[in-house]
């Protein structure tokens, strides 16, 4: 019997208990033992909601039970999360997370002390959420050098850009309705801003490059600035606007890695994923473009991929999977000023140019000096 302890009981850590149950055969199947999760760690016990649980708020419970040898971190943020994510690797027990926001901020770190005591530490739902594509990355391109990554990897920015295209509804309006809906996080600066995705993108370059890209130093833009004119112009000349996270591998090595909004070609696949789906194509030497599409979100679909995680870390009990990740010591990110694109440019009486060449962005803010939007087309 393989025990298992879940911090933090909101959307991701409810769905993993619950999936644990649900699929129970399934599971057991795969890891050949049963898995159960015998803590829950919540800021207030409110009594136990299964026999067969404990609700605690004292962590240190799970960290003294030699019992625990797999813990679910479900609580987001980087404050006791990172804490207790150090401490359970301390006791000797691995940890699963969706927590992209620790993990692209502490990664390399929070890897290497699981190294050092030989447990896991991962993180399969921090991108795409029941999406898989961090595994795929290790795995099954693994002998491929990664050329290119772009991908839609948040849901609520291409929910509100989804809805500005087919209700015609303004910026504003579809924020609210995504709030509504409860799309978009308690913060939506988080999302629409675009760091959610930008936190996303660090990882997945990280394991596709083999660096730190911290996200600070990313470039990164939202589709805060995004009207329905541009939404409509773009329309009328074949293209949608989607917020892009791409990260381009080049001759010197060194790799552009960036978010910002895109006008794609409608024919082109991205241009299909619509509301809160996300989808990512990999260009890697051997495979040229492989695509990942699915919800990028939600309990199920996220709790999928944690679990997915704990069945790895049951089978790879007592070894330490290698993750290549490196301390940012490479150096490999690339200044985005010289990176070159076609761009968009709109005027405020809604002349329109599209630019022949490709060039970087201050060369377009040179030559369209009184533009009121530039965008990059993909
Ligand atoms: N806020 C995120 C999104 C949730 O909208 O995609 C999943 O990471």
């Amino acid at each position: 019997m393989v025990k298992v302890a879940i911090l933090g009981y909101g959307t991701v850590g409810s769905g993993v208990d619950e999936v644990i149950l649900k699929n129970r055969e399934k599971i057991t199947l795969s890891v050949n033992d049963t898995i159960d999760v015998k803590y829950v760690l919540v800021r207030k016990k409110f009594g136990d909601l299964f026999s067969n649980r404990k609700f605690v708020d004292d962590f240190s419970i799970i960290e003294k039970d030699k019992e625990i040898s797999i813990v679910v971190e479900a609580m987001g943020g980087t404050d006791n999360a990172y804490d207790f994510t150090k401490r359970c690797f301390k006791a000797g027990k691995s940890v699963c997370t969706s927590n992209k926001e620790l993990v692209a901020l502490k990664g390399d770190e929070l890897l290497e002390i699981a190294r050092e005591n030989n447990v896991n530490y991962l993180f399969e739902a921090s991108v795409g959420g029941g999406t898989p594509i961090i595994r795929p990355i290790m795995k099954c391109l693994a002998a491929n050098y990664i050329k290119e990554i772009k991908g839609i990897l948040n849901g609520t920015t291409n929910y509100i850009l989804t809805e500005m295209v087919r209700n015609n509804v303004k910026f504003e309006d579809a924020l609210k309705k995504a709030q509504k809906k409860g799309y978009a996080e308690k913060n939506p600066a988080e999302d629409i801003e675009g760091h959610d995705a930008c936190r996303k993108i660090s990882i997945l370059s990280n394991i596709a490059f083999g660096d730190k890209f911290k996200p600070e130093e990313i470039y990164c833009e939202g589709i805060e600035k995004i009207t329905l004119d541009d939404v409509k112009i773009a329309e009328k000349l074949g293209y949608v606007i989607k917020l892009v996270a791409r990260a381009v591998l080049c001759e010197d090595k060194k790799v552009f890695v960036y978010v910002a909004p895109h006008l794609i070609d409608k024919n082109y696949p991205l241009a299909f994923v619509n509301d809160v789906f996300n989808a990512v194509i990999i260009n890697g030497n051997l495979t040229d473009d492989v695509m990942f599409y699915g919800k990028g979100a939600g309990k199920f679909a996220t709790a999928s991929a944690v679990v997915a995680d704990i069945i790895d870390c049951v089978l790879y009990k007592q070894k330490c999977i290698d993750i290549f990740w490196g301390n940012g010591s490479k150096n490999l990110l690339k200044p985005i000023d010289t990176f070159e694109s076609n761009w968009y440019v709109r005027y405020e009486d809604n002349r329109v140019k599209i630019t022949k060449d490709k060039i970087t962005i201050k060369e377009v803010k040179k030559q369209f000096a009184h533009a009121q939007a530039i965008m990059r087309i993909l």
